[in-house]
């Protein structure tokens, strides 16, 4: 540990972090209500602020009620749910830390019973199923493809306003995309950009 740089500080975007080490993103199920995280959700990411200089990875969230398909997991399209994220990157902010929003499209991983009592089909690169016990995914056209894009566009914009740092774009193994992105939003001006890997 002598020669680490773990304990060192790091400048991301404008979070200044006293460490290296990252909270990644964990998938709890807690906003039961359309998609608004509960209320003691706030209380479980201070905690995990309470180091000054932290940087978190929220839990994946659902950029629109199409990319959902299981339950319970918060979304970020709604008056609601940008409201009560507020009051969490503001509990976050008051310890000193920082959070990023995980973007979240389940794609052909998503319960199809669960997106279809919400009225959407299940959706994805292709009409590959995940494994045998998921559903033959609906293959997206370039129109679908235009609506997601625009849904984690709009999504990252409702992050910008309640309060992240920055977004993840969750794009690991059987969702919609691949590879993960980390992107750091600034916060004023919006439209601020340095290199590439930082969102305009
Ligand atoms: C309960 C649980 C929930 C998770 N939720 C998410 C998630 O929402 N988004 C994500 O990208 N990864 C998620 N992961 C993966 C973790 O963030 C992490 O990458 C994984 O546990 C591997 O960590 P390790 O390399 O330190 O072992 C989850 C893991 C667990 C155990």
């Amino acid at each position: 540990m002598a020669n680490s740089r773990l304990f060192e500080p790091l400048q991301l975007g404008h979070c200044q972090l006293k460490h290296r080490m990252v909270m990644a993103p964990l998938t709890r199920f807690r906003a039961p209500n359309e998609g608004v995280p509960a209320p003691y959700v706030k209380t479980y990411y201070e905690q995990r602020a309470s180091v000054p200089g932290t940087l978190i990875v929220s839990e994946a969230t659902y950029i629109s009620p199409r990319a959902g398909g299981y339950k319970n997991v918060p979304g970020i399209w709604s008056i609601e749910q940008i409201e009560a994220w507020k009051e969490i990157t503001e509990a976050v902010h008051a310890k000193g830390s920082f959070i990023y929003l995980q973007l979240w499209a389940l794609g052909r991983t998503a319960e199809e019973s669960t997106l279809t009592k919400a009225g959407y089909p299940v959706m994805s690169s292709s009409d590959v199923a995940a494994s045998p016990k998921h559903p033959v995914p609906k293959a997206m056209t370039l129109e679908d493809i235009q609506t997601f894009t625009k849904d984690y566009a709009d999504g990252a914009r409702n992050a910008i306003a309640a309060g992240f740092d920055g977004v993840e774009i969750h794009g690991t193994i059987q969702t919609v995309l691949r590879n993960q992105t980390t992107l750091t939003v600034w916060q004023a001006p919006m439209a601020t950009s340095s290199t590439s890997s930082h969102m305009s």
